[in-house]
């Protein structure tokens, strides 16, 4: 069976729940199965180093896990209105693969979550899918097929899905965030396997 990446970072845990919700969407159809995954936090003294695997949570991505797949879902919380470094950080790392080719042609989608409802989630969506074009990735949105993006008061944008979670970080997934969230998992599931076929 197909797998699909599923890779973010999240410091306050929006995001991490954001992917899972992405995963089961994945899985929801039947044809591809979701290989969850995060990045470490990045330190400005040089010397700190993360264990190779997290106390808790997803694995650490691997190059491989990009190579391996069948396509991506990229989440990201906003930072300035861009994505946060550790994941930066991570593409910054695999000019390998990028020498190869080995994304090319592949599906892949974005998701953010941000503390303010109009703090940047759609430039942080952009700005999360420069590299993945760079690499030839075919960029995937949610289209307004998906009733939500007309009805909800929070996150949601043709670009991919967002979650406004609010200063203090406490205001839960919405029914329409969470919704839009499933169906980019679905929908990049799909895609994966018109593609692969
Ligand atoms: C350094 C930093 C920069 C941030 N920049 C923004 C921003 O530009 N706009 C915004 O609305 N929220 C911003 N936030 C808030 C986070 O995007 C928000 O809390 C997000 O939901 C956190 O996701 P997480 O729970 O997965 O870590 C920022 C947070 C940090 C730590």
């Amino acid at each position: 069976m197909k797998e699909l990446l599923v890779l973010y970072y999240s410091r306050y845990g929006a995001v991490k729940q954001m992917a899972q919700l992405v995963a089961r969407g994945v899985e929801q159809g039947g044809q591809c199965i979701a290989r969850l995954r995060t990045v470490p936090k990045v330190s400005a003294v040089c010397e700190a180093t993360e264990r190779a695997v997290p106390d808790e949570g997803a694995p650490y991505v691997e190059l491989r896990d990009l190579e391996e797949c069948s396509g991506l879902a990229l989440g990201s919380p906003t930072r300035f209105g861009n994505m946060a470094a550790p994941l930066k950080y991570f593409w910054d790392s695999t000019s390998e693969i990028w020498l190869k080719g080995a994304l090319v042609g592949k599906p892949a989608a974005v998701f953010t979550s941000s503390a303010s409802l109009h703090g940047g989630q759609e430039t942080t969506l952009v700005s999360m899918m420069l590299p993945l074009l760079h690499h030839g990735m075919l960029i995937i949105g949610l289209p307004y097929t998906e009733p939500e993006l007309f009805t909800t008061a929070s996150g949601g944008t043709p670009y991919g899905p967002s979650h406004h979670s609010g200063v203090a970080n406490d205001r839960p997934i919405s029914d329409h965030e969470r919704n839009l969230c499933l169906a980019l998992g679905r929908r990049l599931a799909e895609i994966a396997s018109k593609l692969e076929r």
